[in-house]
Formats: C-alpha cells, structure tokens, sequence
C-alpha cells in the first residue's frame, strides 16, 4: 500500500493528468454496453483492495444493491453501478496508481491532509512555482469542474457517463475517491456554490462504496435482468469507452 502511493503521488502532475485526459477523453477506444462492460472489468483483480476477496462485478452489485435495499433513486441505483467501471483502464496498460486510488488536485499546491503527504516531495510540482501555491493554476472560486484532479477510474467514467446520467450522479462519480474534499474538507478556496450543492450528494453516496466491501456476495445471474432494464432506462445498447 505504500508503494502504491509513493508511486502515486510521486508521478500524478499536472502534465501526467492533461496528457491522459487526451489520450482517453476523446472515447475513441471500445463502443460496449454497461453490463458487457462491467463483465470485461470483471477480469481484474485490483491490488489496492487487498481486505476483499470479491470481483469487480460483486462490488458494483453489492454497492447497487444496498442502494436499492435502502430506496434511493433508481439513476443512484445505477450510479453505483457503474462507479468503478472506469477501472477499465489497468486492462488498458495503465498502472494501478494511474487509476485508482484517492485523488486531489493537480496543478496547484497539494494538501497536507491527502494520505501519506510525504511522498509528495518525489513529485516535480511541489518544486515548481507554477503549481507549488495554494491556487496555481486556478482562480480562486473557479469550482472543481475547472480543477484538474489527479486522473484515475474517477474522471474516465465520469467523462463516459456524462451525457446519460443526472448531475448528482456525476458527481457521484467524479469525486468518489476526492477523499481530501468530501472528507476532509480541504480544498475551499477552489470550490463554486455549485460543488457546495453537490457535495450532500457526493457524501450519500460513499457509505455505499465503502460498507458494502464486507457482506455476502450478490448473485450475478439473478440480479442480471434487474440491471438490464436498470440500465436500458438511461445508456442506449452500447456507448463509447
Ligand atoms: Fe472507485
Ligand atoms: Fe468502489
């Protein structure tokens, strides 16, 4: 685990972040549905969750499930669903720090509060004065939708699913792993009224993602037509990855 994040932190720059958001956000990989896609994700085994002997496709049942069980709207439902389908990216070639993880921004100075802050100092922006200051690149109030976060599953599923699911569940996905926000609070200068709107949202949702990790495993084959129409609901038959 600290391997993990010496790698993470030491080459999450803001240069590394811009250069994956060109080479991924254009979509131009794979045209899959969401269940062909949570099934191709289901080959990876993701280190950085060592405390769970679940697949892929378990944990977004089981984290869609309790969604469920517990009455939340049906598009909060498939949110989580669909949360960690951007892990699709380790089948791609790209490391695990590159995908998951927590993530915070880039392009401006790095929190104290993020897990294991010393590896920092390996990280070329902590020298340059371009990035190394509280706002960096940023105006102050300029909302996270202008900031750069450190790219990982996040971002690339956010990016995929934006134009079929409503902004709350976005959010949802976007900042999922944004531990140094939505649990530490860090990061105000940079938010807009419109990240303080979300942010409820954000922190209903990760009880799920986390919780979840312990109980009995869901049952992929019943559950299956369930998701099917879920899903139908809101993505047409295949979308771009
Ligand atoms: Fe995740
Ligand atoms: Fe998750």
């Amino acid at each position: 685990m600290r391997e993990f994040y010496r790698l993470n932190h030491t080459f999450q720059t803001y240069e590394f972040g811009q250069a994956k958001r060109k080479e991924y956000l254009g979509l131009n990989r794979m045209t899959m549905g969401v269940w062909e896609a949570a099934e191709y994700l289901n080959q990876l085994i993701d280190d950085s969750d060592p405390d769970t002997d679940m697949t892929q496709l378990q944990h977004l049942l089981q984290t869609a499930e309790h969604l469920r069980r517990d009455g939340q709207p049906r598009w909060m439902v498939l949110t989580g669903f669909v949360h960690d389908l951007g892990k699709i990216l380790c089948l791609w070639g790209e490391p695990q720090w590159a995908v998951v993880g927590d993530t915070f921004p880039t392009g401006c100075a790095y929190s104290p509060k993020i897990v294991f802050p010393k590896f920092f100092e390996a990280n070329p922006d902590s020298k340059d004065p371009r990035y190394n200051t509280p706002n960096g690149v940023y105006e102050p109030g300029c909302g996270l939708d202008k900031v750069s976060l450190s790219w990982g599953h996040d971002e690339y599923i956010y990016h995929v699913c934006r134009d079929y699911l409503p902004e709350e569940g976005l959010a949802m996905l976007r900042y999922h792993s944004f531990y140094p926000w939505h649990r530490e609070s860090e990061y105000s200068h940079l938010l807009n009224d419109k990240d303080q709107a979300l942010l409820p949202w954000v922190n209903r949702f990760n009880p799920y993602d986390l919780y979840t990790k312990s109980h009995s495993k869901p049952d992929e084959v019943a559950l299956r037509p369930y998701y099917e129409d879920l899903i139908r609901e809101f993505f047409p038959d295949k979308i771009r990855w």
